[in-house]
């Protein structure tokens, strides 16, 4: 378990860059972090990994505050993925830059080469190409696993899917899905609005330094206030039901405004568009202004 205990953090030791944020995350939650450029995302995940320590408040892993948890007892627990995965790519090859969180955490790990062996056949990796010879995504992926074959309880991951074209990214999510179901703990940040509605169960909103909502994905996401606040573009569906609401008020008591998920709400604005496509029963529907097409 994570726990942020009214944490605030700065780089010059003036300037709080955050300002008494507290959350909770427990063990097999899958939490994204969103907010604008700045919004301290990146810093919150620095804390969670020991590279920055607090100003004041406390980071706890497991219980156990990171001001006294040793580097390599904190790598343990927490793999790190960053921002610009060329910040954590430092080898030779692709097989020595697998092994190389091994080496880094200084522990024995008996089947540290078959692990090795069998991210190289999971994600088709060439073990003797040259890292920084690899294409953007590549690299993207080459750091993931070299996180993920280390098999720490908890994955931090600074924007995995940025710079990726749609099928690096779903390959990217769903490995990290799988992950997450099996039971690791992955905590994310994410531009993608889409991507966090597809695959967080929970989202944390932040924007200059403060928390300013954290909830289950869906009512997060939907919160119009929540959205400007963080200055979030709106997922898809969640815009167009704002959209239908705008030109059609009643949709405020309908099934679309009652839904319960993403996958409900989009099924419920089919079902209304279906229902009144032809019968120009409902206002503005399909004009460009109704629906700013
Ligand atoms: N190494 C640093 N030294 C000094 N200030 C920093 C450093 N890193 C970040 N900051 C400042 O801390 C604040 C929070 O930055 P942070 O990188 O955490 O934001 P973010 O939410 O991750 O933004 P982005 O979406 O652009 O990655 C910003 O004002 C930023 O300028
Ligand atoms: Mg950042």
């Amino acid at each position: 378990m994570i726990e942020f205990r009214d944490v605030s953090a700065s780089y010059d030791g003036e300037l709080a860059v955050l300002d008494r944020v507290s959350f909770t995350i427990p063990n097999g939650d899958f939490v994204a972090f969103v907010g604008t450029n700045g919004a301290g995302k990146s810093t919150t995940m620095r804390l969670i990994n020991g590279l920055l320590k607090p100003t004041a408040g406390d980071v706890l892993i497991d219980g156990v505050s990171t001001a006294n948890l040793r580097t390599s007892e904190l790598a343990a627990k927490v793999g790190f993925l960053f921002q610009n995965p060329d910040r954590q790519i430092c080898c030779n090859t692709v097989r020595e830059e697998l092994m190389f969180g091994f080496k880094a955490q200084g522990r024995e790990c008996a089947d540290a080469e078959g692990r090795v062996d069998a991210m190289i056949e999971r994600f088709g990796f060439d073990p003797d190409a040259e890292p920084f010879l690899l294409n953007r995504g590549t690299r993207q992926l080459l750091a993931l696993a070299s996180i993920i074959v280390l098999e720490t309880p908890v994955i931090v991951l600074d924007e995995p899917t940025t710079g990726l074209d749609f099928r690096e990214c779903s390959k990217v999510m769903e490995i990290i899905a799988g992950l997450n179901v099996r039971g690791t703990t992955v905590i994310m940040v994410c531009h993608d609005m889409e991507v966090t509605a597809d695959y967080a169960k929970r989202v944390i909103a932040m924007t200059e330094g403060h928390v300013v909502d954290d909830g289950p994905t869906f009512e997060v996401l939907r919160n119009p206030n929540t959205l400007q606040r963080a200055h979030l573009l709106p997922s898809q569906i969640v815009d167009i039901s704002m959209r239908l609401g705008d030109v059609a008020p009643a949709i405020a008591s309908s099934s679309i405004a009652r839904a319960n998920s993403l996958d409900q709400m989009s099924t419920a604005i089919y079902e209304f568009i279906s229902s009144h496509a032809g019968t120009g029963a409902s206002p503005a529907l399909g004009s460009d202004e109704g629906l700013g097409a």
